[in-house]
């Protein structure tokens, strides 16, 4: 479907050259004047320059040809040669009508989409998920569901931190602790218990113990190094106790992505990468893009171009261990033969961006990818606390995302009892929803570069800015709804007031913010369409009285407009990863 600024662009192009004027300047804006118009063509000014008169006359003669179209109730033009325009309620309530009733509001998929990876969450197993991995698995989730909305294949890959250094931590720390388990006995030889030496609270008490250690103790640091090495290499008991590892963090991990509404379609992590690694070596060596450098192998990845030094992507270290590069790079090899991916998106933090850049520069110069493969790192800034510094606990340690979840949900829950939004086995479900709701639109609303300040209060407030504001809007819709009875087939027609007007006006420009989203991987331009179009839902609703109208079509019409903005809401919403409940 047309978006309608293209529409009324074309109209008042058209007029434009039946004045005698390059239809060019026809190109209209939504009005930065709302008190005096709802679009707004600047064109005569520059239109003046090339054709030598006065912009108002110019002005004057596109209005005097627009004035027959009856798509618009006023066209003025104003010093020095602004065109002002309002749409006709009949011609705003038709283009409304179609896009209630067209699949996805009318909004077009992308012609190019393709398969679409998005890596996000990069959590480590063995290390409980902090805060610090709250922004990846929000604005990943996000950003996933806006790919997939515009018509691409999506698979989340949550690129899980498998292969490091926190295995042969915890590999040493055990076996200090438990040097009699067969896992360390040279002469046994199999096979492994099938159930973990460790549960999921031994875990979460081991990796900070070994971790504390190692920095203290440095022949403990040299022996996690050396088991992070077998490991990788393959002895047959540190592989169980990886596997057990992996047995014991998995289900953990899984189980605070789903309370985040986090998704993903594929589990695979650094681990899975390793076996494209020899060959994608061999490869990069036949190619000879692989050189020597201080005893290491690198890819050269500066360019004359560059203004700043980007250093040689390092994949082979002097004592022949591979890099967080080396594996993704392989990664991507991997992503490219299983599902030949047209995008890689990468949700990470923004600290991380030398690396990507450096990993694209090689990836292209082995030609791993395809070259129109896109390639893209999505860097996020810092979650602060009120300090402005990262967050953490009160007692200063790196806040858990379990105990951040934990304390926001208090939080809200001890609002919804207070003011008795519901009560019984309601309460928690719904106090859930909130809480989400707070938490990742708190987050979404700022471009992902930004760094932002984590604030419960204003995060979880009913007004404003927020989650629960746009939630309420929502819930506030669906009562009325209910209470009319069915809605879904009611057409939209011609508003009659201001407040219909300004809703329906709002409704249109959904395609805008939804592109915009799409094209800058920017959730936040959502999340302020969704801020201005409930704004918009609520002045309506306060000013109209809906359920109360006793003319049976004007009511239809009021019923169909808020059941329109409540798809549209829930849409937005279910884009941003979180859902209202059915009251509050
Ligand atoms: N595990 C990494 C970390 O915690 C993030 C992984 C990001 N993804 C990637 N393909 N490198 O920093």
């Amino acid at each position: 479907m047309e978006k309608i600024l293209t529409l009324i662009s074309a109209k008042v192009s058209e007029a434009f050259e039946a004045a005698g004027y390059d239809s060019f300047y026809g190109r209209v804006a939504v009005s930065n004047r709302p008190d005096l118009c709802e679009y707004q063509c600047n064109g005569a000014m520059p239109a003046a320059k090339v054709y030598h008169k006065a912009p108002i006359q110019i002005a004057n003669d596109v209005a005097a040809k627009l004035g027959q179209d009856e798509s618009f109730s006023q066209v003025q033009a104003l010093a020095p040669g602004f065109l002002n325009l309002r749409l006709t309620p009949a011609f705003l309530a038709a283009y409304l009508e179609q896009t209630r009733s067209a699949p996805r509001f009318g909004v077009e998929p992308d012609p190019k989409a393709g398969t679409v990876v998005v890596d996000y969450g990069g959590a480590n197993v063995a290390k409980p998920l902090h805060v610090g991995h709250l922004r990846a698995a929000v604005i990943g989730e996000s950003i996933k569901r806006i790919q997939h909305f515009f018509g691409n294949q999506t698979i989340g890959d949550t690129h899980l931190g498998d292969w490091g250094l926190q295995i042969g931590l915890v590999i040493a720390e055990l076996q200090d602790r438990q040097p009699e388990l067969c896992y360390f006995d040279e002469n046994y030889s199999g096979p492994y218990p099938a159930e973990a030496p460790f549960t999921i609270s031994d875990l979460e008490e081991i990796y900070p113990a070994a971790s504390g250690k190692s920095k203290e103790d440095a022949a403990f640091a040299a022996r996690a190094h050396d088991a992070t090495v077998m490991f990788q290499q393959g002895k047959p008991g540190y592989r169980a106790l990886w596997r057990h590892i992996m047995d014991v963090s998995l289900p953990d991990l899984k189980k605070n992505y789903d309370s985040l509404g986090v998704n993903f379609e594929a589990w695979l992590g650094e681990s899975d990468a390793q076996p494209y690694i020899p060959d994608m070596l061999r490869d990069m060596e036949s190619k000879g893009i692989l050189v020597e450098s201080e005893g290491a192998r690198v890819i050269e990845v500066q360019e004359p171009s560059d203004t700043k030094e980007i250093p040689p992507c390092i994949l082979i270290k002097s004592d022949g261990a591979t890099l967080y590069a080396t594996t993704d790079l392989a990664t991507i090899r991997q992503r490219m033969q299983t599902w030949n991916s047209d995008k890689i998106l990468y949700v990470v933090d923004k600290r991380q961006s030398l690396h990507f850049e450096q990993v694209f520069r090689a990836a292209r110069k082995a030609a791993i990818v395809r070259p129109e493969t896109e390639l893209r790192h999505i860097g996020y800034g810092t979650m602060n606390g009120k300090d402005g510094k990262p967050f953490k606990t009160r007692t200063g340690g790196v806040m858990r995302l379990e105990t951040l979840i934990q304390e926001i949900t208090d939080f809200v829950r001890a609002k919804v009892v207070e003011n008795k939004l519901v009560t019984g086995d309601d309460v928690e479900p719904t106090t859930a929803k909130i809480a989400l709701a707070a938490l990742k639109y708190g987050d979404l609303m700022n471009v992902p570069t930004k760094d932002y300040i984590f604030d419960m209060d204003r995060f979880a407030a009913f007004e404003g800015n927020t989650g629960p504001y746009i939630l309420y809007t929502i819930v506030r819709i669906k009562s009325i709804l209910s209470r009319y009875g069915a809605w879904e087939a009611l057409p939209i027609v011609p508003p009659e007031t201001a407040e219909a007007k300004d809703l329906m006006l709002a409704l249109t420009r959904l395609p805008d913010a939804l592109e915009l989203a799409y094209r800058d991987c920017a959730p936040n331009t959502i999340c302020a369409y969704v801020y201005e179009l409930s704004g918009f839902a609520n002045k309506f609703y306060h000013e109209t009285r809906i359920l109360a109208e006793e003319d049976k079509e004007k009511q239809q019409g009021y019923i169909a407009l808020i059941g329109l903005t409540k798809r549209v809401l829930e849409t937005c919403i279910d884009l941003l990863g979180f859902e209202a409940p059915e009251r509050m």
